[in-house]
């Protein structure tokens, strides 16, 4: 049997076997070429968040689907009770490129962090001090696991599962008084993202991690950085940490790292590394052959395409053509963000799912980050030509939102009211969207209806 291209299964299927913990958008994809994906209808869509920030060398890459391919005819999966050569080689191309020494593997960005925090703890355990405590940042976000949920400074995902793991401290972000305040003798690590994205793309000041990294030798805190959403090229350089002028202690790492394949790593200094004994950690599957090879591929993709050189250059492009709308349309709050992980916030005349949903009626996927930011964080290899394209798509919509009934306010009207949405308040039903079919939506065809690029 298969359903791949019967929607209407597909979403039966999911709403009566899946266990309903995501807000699905009606549209299901079942090919992909470049940054373009296509649904189950052949309907033609610019990607724009890549799989939030995991698809960095898009759909359908020669080179990583070789990789793939080759080692799956091999060995899929062998074990930590041997060498694997794929994994000794990943590791050594991981520290070449950055400032660390080991690495430890795992398969999320969850259990990466799983890995930083138990292992800042053990650092100090078998240095017989007793320093256990982690700051983080307020509206941080590290994972879902609970260590994780712990971590993150957002009590929207811990509450439910209460009582949390104990031994984490949550600051304001960019605020290096606060950070100071928060020290003790108990301080074991001060971990940070360098933009926070799940939060609504919010970079770290330069100032402020430079004197986070001043603190953490002055007092001998561990400095943990979670490159999960920005490491990998993401913003411009291979670590983000590379554009701060600060290293880490310990870095974790994930989404983009098996440009789709599921892979997660934990990388530190040699020093902190003695922090981890045999035993001490472990993962069935981290490291194993098929996830390294396809991450050694993307290495090499990075390096013989000048991905790194394009995100830089894209980048730059896209931030003028955004802000440029900026000055346009006074809807438009900021636009931040670094490299190609770019947050648009919009005032209260706009909504960040309504924005989405044009977006996707007119061929575009992005993600919606609470009522008012849309985030970008497209495949690295976007050209020039496909980022402009996303900026026309926008001007035109925000064209429309003038006038005593703009077609936000006209999405607001079509939503179900809080009553009629069972389950939660910003689900996304189908009925929503075939009722946004019925509306006079500004020009929604498909922009990026065009010939492949
Ligand atoms: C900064 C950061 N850390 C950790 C995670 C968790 O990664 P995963 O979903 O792979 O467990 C995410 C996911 O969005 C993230 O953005």
């Amino acid at each position: 049997m298969s359903i791949e291209n019967d929607f209407a299964l597909i979403k039966d299927f999911d709403q009566n076997y899946c266990l309903q913990v995501f807000s699905l958008l009606p549209v299901a994809f079942v090919k992909g070429k470049g940054c373009y994906l296509y649904d189950t209808e052949g309907k033609k869509y610019l990607d724009m968040i890549g799989g939030i920030a995991v698809n960095c060398l898009g759909y359908g890459n020669p080179k990583l689907a070789s990789a793939i391919s080759q080692q799956a005819k091999n060995i899929i999966h062998a074990c930590n009770y041997y060498y694997i050569p794929q994994k000794s080689e990943l590791a050594y191309r991981l520290c070449r490129a950055s400032f660390a020494d080991k690495v430890f593997f795992c398969n999320s960005g969850a259990e990466a962090n799983e890995a930083a925090i138990k292992l800042a703890r053990s650092y100090f355990y078998y240095k017989d001090v007793n320093r256990y405590e982690i700051i983080t940042a307020d509206m941080s976000f590290h994972g879902r696991t609970m260590g994780t949920i712990a971590a993150t400074g957002q009590a929207k995902f811990s509450r439910p599962f209460e009582p949390s793991v104990p031994g984490f401290v949550h600051v304001p972000y960019n605020d290096i008084e606060a950070l100071i305040d928060a020290v003790n003798p108990h301080t074991a690590a001060i971990m940070l993202e360098l933009v926070q994205g799940e939060s609504g793309v919010h970079p770290a000041d330069k100032e402020y991690i430079q004197a986070v990294k001043k603190l953490c030798v002055e007092k001998g805190i561990l400095l943990i950085f979670d490159e999960v959403q920005t490491g990998v090229g993401r913003t411009g350089k291979m670590f983000c940490y590379q554009n701060f002028g600060v290293t880490p202690d310990i870095m974790t790492l994930a989404k983009g790292l098996g440009g789709g394949v599921p892979i997660g790593a934990m990388l530190c200094t040699d020093q902190v590394a003695t922090g981890f004994r045999v035993g001490d950690h472990g993962s069935t599957f981290g490291g194993n052959p098929l996830a390294c090879a396809a991450s050694i591929a993307v290495m090499e993709e990075f390096e013989e395409k000048g991905i790194i050189d394009n995100v830089q250059e894209v980048s730059s492009e896209l931030f003028e053509k955004l802000n440029k709308l900026r000055t346009k349309y006074n809807c438009i709050r900021s636009v931040r963000g670094m490299g190609l992980l770019i947050g648009i916030e919009f005032d209260d005349t706009i909504t960040a799912q309504g924005m989405r949903e044009q977006l996707l009626a007119m061929g575009f996927l992005v993600s919606a980050i609470g009522k008012s930011v849309i985030r970008l964080a497209p495949p690295l290899i976007l050209t020039k030509d496909q980022a402009g394209k996303f900026v026309k798509a926008l001007d035109k919509i925000l064209k429309n939102v003038s006038g005593p009934k703009n077609v936000f306010d006209k999405i607001k009207d079509a939503l179900p009211t809080k009553n009629q949405v069972k389950h939660s308040a910003s689900r996304i039903t189908s009925a929503k969207i075939d009722r946004l079919d019925e509306l006079d939506l500004p020009d929604s065809k498909p922009d990026a209806d065009e010939e492949d690029d």
